[in-house]
Protein backbone atom coordinates (compact mmCIF):
# COMPACT_ATOMS: atom_id res chain seq x y z
CA UNK A 1 0.00 0.00 0.00
CA UNK A 2 1.42 3.39 -1.14
CA UNK A 3 1.49 6.46 1.14
CA UNK A 4 -0.81 8.21 -0.77
CA UNK A 5 -3.47 5.22 -0.19
CA UNK A 6 -3.03 4.48 3.44
CA UNK A 7 -3.73 8.50 3.55
CA UNK A 8 -6.87 8.46 1.85
CA UNK A 9 -8.11 5.41 3.58
CA UNK A 10 -6.63 6.29 7.27
CA UNK A 11 -6.44 9.77 6.70
CA UNK A 12 -8.98 11.47 8.22
CA UNK A 13 -10.06 9.21 11.06
CA UNK A 14 -10.00 10.34 14.32
CA UNK A 15 -9.51 13.84 13.42
CA UNK A 16 -11.86 17.40 14.75
CA UNK A 17 -13.80 19.05 12.18
CA UNK A 18 -13.94 22.94 12.67
CA UNK A 19 -17.00 22.90 15.05
CA UNK A 20 -14.85 20.32 17.16
CA UNK A 21 -12.24 22.37 17.28
CA UNK A 22 -14.11 25.20 18.19
CA UNK A 23 -15.56 23.69 21.37
CA UNK A 24 -11.96 21.68 22.23
CA UNK A 25 -11.44 25.90 22.99
CA UNK A 26 -13.59 25.96 25.83
CA UNK A 27 -12.90 22.42 26.87
CA UNK A 28 -9.54 22.27 26.61
CA UNK A 29 -8.97 25.77 27.26
CA UNK A 30 -10.45 28.26 27.68
CA UNK A 31 -8.19 29.71 24.84
CA UNK A 32 -8.40 33.45 24.62
CA UNK A 33 -9.87 35.18 21.56
CA UNK A 34 -6.67 36.49 20.19
CA UNK A 35 -5.15 33.37 20.11
CA UNK A 36 -8.21 31.28 19.09
CA UNK A 37 -8.19 34.44 15.77
CA UNK A 38 -4.93 33.80 15.29
CA UNK A 39 -4.88 30.11 15.53
CA UNK A 40 -7.69 30.74 12.56
CA UNK A 41 -5.63 32.38 10.36
CA UNK A 42 -3.15 29.97 10.63
CA UNK A 43 -5.25 27.06 9.54
CA UNK A 44 -6.34 29.55 6.67
CA UNK A 45 -2.77 30.15 5.88
CA UNK A 46 -1.90 26.38 6.41
CA UNK A 47 -5.06 25.05 4.35
CA UNK A 48 -4.14 26.99 1.32
CA UNK A 49 -0.67 25.81 1.50
CA UNK A 50 -1.65 22.51 1.68
CA UNK A 51 -4.15 23.14 -1.67
CA UNK A 52 -1.18 24.66 -3.33
CA UNK A 53 0.80 21.76 -2.54
CA UNK A 54 -1.82 19.57 -3.67
CA UNK A 55 -1.76 21.09 -6.84
CA UNK A 56 2.01 20.73 -7.17
CA UNK A 57 1.63 17.27 -6.65
CA UNK A 58 2.30 17.64 -3.45
CA UNK A 59 -0.55 14.80 -1.66
CA UNK A 60 -0.67 16.08 2.30
CA UNK A 61 -3.62 15.16 4.61
CA UNK A 62 -5.70 18.32 5.02
CA UNK A 63 -7.58 17.48 7.47
CA UNK A 64 -4.99 16.80 9.74
CA UNK A 65 -2.78 20.11 8.76
CA UNK A 66 -6.34 21.75 9.44
CA UNK A 67 -7.43 20.80 13.14
CA UNK A 68 -3.44 21.21 13.99
CA UNK A 69 -3.34 24.63 13.16
CA UNK A 70 -6.43 25.51 14.48
CA UNK A 71 -5.01 23.85 18.04
CA UNK A 72 -1.49 24.06 17.71
CA UNK A 73 -1.78 26.94 20.47
CA UNK A 74 -4.82 25.25 22.67
CA UNK A 75 -2.54 25.41 25.50
CA UNK A 76 -0.58 28.86 24.57
CA UNK A 77 -0.24 30.73 27.98
CA UNK A 78 1.10 27.71 30.14
CA UNK A 79 4.65 26.09 30.27
CA UNK A 80 5.74 24.50 27.31
CA UNK A 81 2.44 25.01 25.75
CA UNK A 82 3.71 23.16 22.44
CA UNK A 83 4.04 19.82 24.82
CA UNK A 84 1.32 20.62 26.93
CA UNK A 85 -1.32 20.99 24.35
CA UNK A 86 -0.07 17.89 22.51
CA UNK A 87 -0.74 15.86 25.61
CA UNK A 88 -4.30 17.12 26.48
CA UNK A 89 -5.30 16.52 22.71
CA UNK A 90 -4.10 13.30 22.98
CA UNK A 91 -5.98 12.45 26.35
CA UNK A 92 -8.85 13.67 23.95
CA UNK A 93 -8.33 10.93 21.66
CA UNK A 94 -6.65 13.24 18.91
CA UNK A 95 -3.15 11.47 18.68
CA UNK A 96 -2.14 12.65 15.43
CA UNK A 97 -2.81 16.66 15.83
CA UNK A 98 -1.02 16.01 19.16
CA UNK A 99 2.11 14.87 17.67
CA UNK A 100 1.49 17.74 14.83
CA UNK A 101 1.53 20.12 17.83
CA UNK A 102 3.91 18.94 19.68
CA UNK A 103 6.50 19.98 17.45
CA UNK A 104 4.80 23.43 16.39
CA UNK A 105 7.76 25.51 18.01
CA UNK A 106 10.67 22.87 17.58
CA UNK A 107 10.84 20.66 14.85
CA UNK A 108 13.11 17.15 15.68
CA UNK A 109 16.40 18.50 13.96
CA UNK A 110 17.73 17.89 11.24
CA UNK A 111 14.39 18.23 9.76
CA UNK A 112 13.45 15.16 7.89
CA UNK A 113 14.33 15.20 4.11
CA UNK A 114 10.17 15.07 3.02
CA UNK A 115 7.57 17.75 3.41
CA UNK A 116 4.97 16.46 6.12
CA UNK A 117 1.67 17.74 7.59
CA UNK A 118 3.79 19.17 10.69
CA UNK A 119 5.93 21.32 8.66
CA UNK A 120 3.11 23.17 7.28
CA UNK A 121 1.93 23.91 10.29
CA UNK A 122 4.91 25.20 11.71
CA UNK A 123 5.92 27.37 8.45
CA UNK A 124 2.08 28.71 8.24
CA UNK A 125 2.64 29.60 12.33
CA UNK A 126 5.96 31.69 11.43
CA UNK A 127 3.91 33.10 8.57
CA UNK A 128 1.49 34.92 10.92
CA UNK A 129 2.00 37.29 13.49
CA UNK A 130 -0.85 37.68 15.53
CA UNK A 131 -3.60 37.70 12.86
CA UNK A 132 -1.60 39.33 10.24
CA UNK A 133 0.63 37.55 7.71
CA UNK A 134 3.81 38.50 7.77
CA UNK A 135 7.31 38.18 5.55
CA UNK A 136 9.45 35.46 7.09
CA UNK A 137 12.34 37.45 6.82
CA UNK A 138 10.61 40.60 8.51
CA UNK A 139 9.47 38.11 11.61
CA UNK A 140 12.55 36.81 11.81
CA UNK A 141 14.54 40.17 12.34
CA UNK A 142 11.90 41.16 15.39
CA UNK A 143 12.53 38.00 16.62
CA UNK A 144 15.76 38.70 16.90
CA UNK A 145 15.75 42.44 18.11
CA UNK A 146 13.81 40.85 21.05
CA UNK A 147 16.57 38.54 22.25
CA UNK A 148 20.10 38.68 23.32
CA UNK A 149 22.99 38.34 20.85
CA UNK A 150 24.07 34.64 22.30
CA UNK A 151 23.63 31.76 24.65
CA UNK A 152 20.90 29.27 24.62
CA UNK A 153 17.95 30.91 23.89
CA UNK A 154 19.85 32.57 20.96
CA UNK A 155 20.43 29.28 19.67
CA UNK A 156 17.26 27.87 19.93
CA UNK A 157 15.62 31.10 18.22
CA UNK A 158 18.53 30.66 15.14
CA UNK A 159 17.58 26.39 15.21
CA UNK A 160 13.70 27.55 14.41
CA UNK A 161 14.28 30.20 12.12
CA UNK A 162 17.24 27.91 10.36
CA UNK A 163 13.82 25.36 9.87
CA UNK A 164 11.73 27.45 8.77
CA UNK A 165 13.65 28.30 5.70
CA UNK A 166 14.41 24.87 5.18
CA UNK A 167 11.17 24.40 4.76
CA UNK A 168 10.25 27.17 3.14
CA UNK A 169 12.84 26.77 0.24
CA UNK A 170 11.04 23.49 0.17
CA UNK A 171 7.72 24.22 -0.19
CA UNK A 172 8.72 27.37 -3.00
CA UNK A 173 10.49 24.21 -4.66
CA UNK A 174 7.02 22.71 -5.20
CA UNK A 175 5.55 25.64 -5.92
CA UNK A 176 7.89 27.36 -8.18
CA UNK A 177 6.41 30.76 -6.74
CA UNK A 178 7.92 32.54 -3.76
CA UNK A 179 5.37 32.51 -0.62
CA UNK A 180 5.90 36.48 0.18
CA UNK A 181 3.77 36.89 -3.11
CA UNK A 182 1.69 33.79 -2.75
CA UNK A 183 1.10 35.60 1.12
CA UNK A 184 1.74 39.14 0.71
CA UNK A 185 2.51 40.85 3.92
CA UNK A 186 -0.53 42.00 5.05
CA UNK A 187 -3.14 39.64 4.02
CA UNK A 188 -4.55 39.61 7.47
CA UNK A 189 -8.33 39.23 6.47
CA UNK A 190 -10.40 36.16 6.15
CA UNK A 191 -10.76 37.14 2.28
CA UNK A 192 -7.23 37.63 1.26
CA UNK A 193 -6.00 34.21 2.70
CA UNK A 194 -8.96 32.60 1.07
CA UNK A 195 -7.48 30.70 -2.14
FE1 LIG B 1 0.91 30.17 16.67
Amino acid sequence: MTRDQVRSEFGSGNLPNPAECEALYETLGPVPEAVRNHSRIVARVAVRLARLLAEAGCILDHGLIEAAARLHDVAKGRPDHAMEGSRLLAEKGYPRVALVVSVHTDLPDPVPDELTEAQVVYLADKMVAGVRVTSLEQRRRAARDRFPPSGEIRDRLETRWRHTFIIRDRVEAWLGQALDRLFPTGSDSPADTQP
